[in-house]
């Protein structure tokens, strides 16, 4: 990795658990914060299971055992975000109510509006991909590994860096920190056995290559991402409401085509017109 891209990472990370600290010890912004990672968790369950899936059709049980391990966990983090906005006596906006915009074809798995609204983060993280290059039917194994691996790493480390600087003075708090810091090891896990994946069909220097590729990319698509916060600049659509919510509805997002996850997505969440689109992609 060239110095200027670790030092553009090193930044990013660092800006990234700083805001995402700083909204969640804000018990004006937590609620927003917790139902972007309750999205942005949950959205990549249905995506790692149609790889899971593949992966068995395709005769690598190994890496489908990896992948339904992996749904099975972000199906958790989704309902340790559920859960911590329960606390606070809020619930998820319930988007299925909302007027649908676009068509989605569940079968493929792709969006006609996510198609058209890629997030500036995930426009430029999976340049040069269409959506249905990114679709679980056809992803270019290499390309899932490297740009998932990227993703969990920095969310295991900015997951564990939030969970430092939240209060433990008050129970719900107390709860969370666990609950990110149980994430965050899981996250860890993710990471390695992609790189693991990868290291079991590449040579030791291409995967290193692709690391390094994804690594930049992921810069690049923090500064676009930044870049068009600052365009915004207004009120942050809420993604909560009042009340006590039902359980995490496992179909909340199955129509969500989400593989990855970030926190800089999360983030980004809350700037979008249609937050169930640009959390969906994920990836893609
Ligand atoms: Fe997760
Ligand atoms: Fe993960």
């Amino acid at each position: 990795m060239n110095p200027l891209t670790q030092l553009l990472h090193l930044v990013g990370s660092g800006a990234v658990a700083y805001i995402t600290a700083r909204n969640l010890r804000d018990s004006r912004t937590r609620p927003d914060m917790l139902a972007g990672f309750q999205l942005a968790e949950g959205g990549a369950v249905p995506y790692l299971e149609s790889l899971s899936q593949r992966a068995a059709a395709e005769g690598d049980a190994w890496l489908a055992e990896k992948l339904a391990i992996h749904a099975q966990d972000e199906r958790r983090h989704s309902q340790i975000f559920a859960h911590a906005l329960k606390q606070l006596n809020k619930q998820m906006i319930d988007f299925s109510a909302l007027p649908k915009q676009t068509s989605t074809d569940k079968a493929s798995g792709t969006s006609e509006t996510a198609n058209n609204r890629r997030s500036p983060f995930l426009a430029a993280y999976y340049e040069g991909y269409s959506r249905d290059d990114l679709a679980p039917q056809q992803i270019d194994w290499i390309v899932f590994f490297a740009s998932t691996h990227i993703l969990e790493l920095d969310a295991s480390k900015e997951f564990a860096r939030i969970a430092k600087v939240l209060p433990d003075s008050d129970l719900a708090s107390a709860n969370l920190k666990k609950g990110l810091l149980s994430i965050a090891k899981d996250e860890e896990r993710h990471a390695a056995y992609l790189r693991e994946a990868m290291q079991r069909r590449l040579p030791y220097a291409e995967v290193c290559v692709q690391v390094d590729d994804w690594r930049h990319r992921k810069v690049n698509a923090m500064l676009a991402m930044v870049s068009n916060l600052f365009k915004q600049g207004g009120e942050l659509p809420s993604l909560t409401r009042d009340g006590a919510p039902v359980e995490v509805a496992e179909d909340q997002t199955e129509d969500q085509t989400a593989g990855n996850q970030s926190k800089s997505q999360s983030i980004e969440n809350q700037r979008t017109e249609d937050p169930k689109t640009d959390s969906e992609l994920a990836s893609v």
